[in-house]
């Protein structure tokens, strides 16, 4: 679907009335939630006394309350008390290969038997690894691994105001690059500014500064206000949340020239497109390439302990201990370049690329959306519609991020949430109907195939024989 019209067909849905599941109904997807998972309620109920929220994860669904996991196999899930679903949370998208890829997971294993989770210094596995990366990403020759998708967003800033003696950073609202301090800025949606900042000092977000996703002008402006003094642009690729607030397609190009132009470097924060877009990311999907590139925990197929910056030579070179002109980035991480990391990372590349993991996620999700649009079709009363990048599916139904494309958002700010907390009972629904979605969005990996398009295709005609019809 191309872009002018995913932005108008989220306009539409915005523009016309959030379609609720009727109260009765929606008790009757809560009892039936409550019933399928009483073991998952009593771990919980446990869990919150002692762990904040019963939840140690963001993405995660606490209400009514969160579901515990034994077993992940392929494109599925098996929860405590028996439960099997078709997963589209891929652990929040590293799961590329499917759930225990058994070649990469026996790789591990062996690893473990030989060497332990750590040895402290350089494992022979680092060098293979980053020959890899360096092999696909056309924007990086050298590469530093670090611990996570947050970490990697950090160190990439500090080598960007070392290299170019310059202090702000232009952030994309609605971009994610983890929580960091400086970064905890409009994080969920575009124009929110630190509305979730508590226990940040203001003085943190100095040198942060904002610009709306498309906003071409305001890009220009701030290049404008702050001259000479923008260390660096930071974007998803994408647009924020892997395209959620989907990039114009000239917004990457235009990052890439004002860059240039203001001797500014470009970062792409790839945690989520590297290796799932393509296996050079999206800068070979899109055909830009950043100056730096940050990479996150799909670089160890969710092996903990993932993340990682990559670049140019001339720029890397500032990042300690590398260090030449004594320029220096100061950066640290113990289990940094871990044998488990690196060794998974090589193999998930590998693997990857073997059998063509994705290329058939890709085509799974291209398959899924088609069919959705369909079934959507067939209900003539509801907006609703599906697009994708490549195996990351965005499913347009309550639609709250579509708030953002609207004339004036501030003066909606509360239907946001409205229609977010309609968009939660869909997810329920769908979980009781064992298939598990991460919001508005779905990751596909390459084991999804037949079963799970028509287990999700029934798991969504049931949500829609929730919605009265009008
Ligand atoms: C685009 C992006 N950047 C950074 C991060 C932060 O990564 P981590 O959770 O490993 O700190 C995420 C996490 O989802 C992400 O999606």
């Amino acid at each position: 679907m191309e872009y002018q019209e995913i932005i108008d067909r989220k306009k539409a849905i915005v523009n016309s009335p959030i379609k609720r599941i009727p109260e009765d109904k929606l008790k009757n997807v809560v009892d039936q939630f409550y019933k399928r998972n009483p073991k998952s309620l009593e771990n919980f109920t446990q869990l919150k006394t002692i762990v904040p929220g019963g939840l140690q994860h963001n993405l995660g669904a606490a209400d009514p309350f969160g579901l515990v996991f034994r077993k992940a196999k392929d494109d599925k899930m098996y929860d405590i008390d028996g439960n099997v679903y078709t997963d589209y949370l891929m652990a929040g998208g590293p799961i590329i290969l499917g759930h225990h890829f058994e070649p990469l997971d026996s790789k591990i294993i062996e690893l473990i038997s030989e060497c332990g989770p750590a040895v402290g210094l350089t494992h022979e596995y680092e060098l293979r690894y980053a020959q890899e990366i360096v092999k696909h990403f056309p924007g990086i020759d050298m590469v530093r691994f670090l611990a996570s998708g947050t970490e990697a967003d950090m160190v990439a800033v500090r080598i960007a105001r070392v290299y170019t003696g310059k202090e702000k950073i232009i952030k994309i609202g609605g971009n994610y690059h983890g929580w960091s301090d400086q970064f905890v800025l409009s994080t969920n949606f575009p124009g929110t500014g630190p509305s979730e900042a508590e226990g940040i000092p203001a003085g943190c977000y100095e040198n942060t500064v904002e610009v709306i996703q498309n906003d071409f002008e305001g890009l220009t402006k701030a290049f404008e206000k702050y001259k000479n003094n923008i260390a660096a642009v930071i974007a998803e690729a994408t647009g924020g949340h892997a395209g959620t607030f989907l990039a114009h397609p000239d917004w990457n190009k235009t990052l890439r020239e004002l860059c240039d132009q203001n001797g500014a470097l470009l970062i792409f924060d790839e945690v989520i497109t590297g290796f799932r877009l393509a296996l050079g990311g999206a800068q070979v999907y899109y055909g830009i390439t950043p100056d730096l590139t940050v990479l996150g925990k799909i670089i160890s197929h969710g092996y903990a302990g993932a993340g990682a910056v990559g670049g140019k030579k001339e720029i890397m070179a500032c990042c300690h201990p590398s260090s030449i002109n004594g320029k220096k980035a100061f950066t640290g991480g113990t289990l940094s370049a871990n044998p488990i990391m690196v060794t998974a990372g090589y193999y998930a590349m590998k693997y990857s690329e073997e059998f063509h993991a994705v290329d058939k996620a890709a085509d799974y999700a291209t398959k899924l959306t088609n069919a959705l649009n369909d079934l959507f079709s067939t209900r003539k009363d509801l907006p609703f519609f599906v697009y994708n990048i490549q195996s990351i599916m965005h499913l347009e139904t309550a639609c709250h991020s579509g708030i953002a494309l609207v004339e004036n958002p501030v003066s909606r700010a509360k239907e946001v949430m409205e229609r977010y907390k309609v968009l939660r009972t869909y997810c329920l629904a769908l979980l009781t109907q064992g298939v598990i979605p991460l919001g508005d969005r779905f990751y596909c990996c390459m084991m999804h195939g037949e079963d799970a398009l028509q287990k999700t295709l029934k798991a969504w005609e049931y949500v829609l024989s929730l919605i009265p019809e009008v």
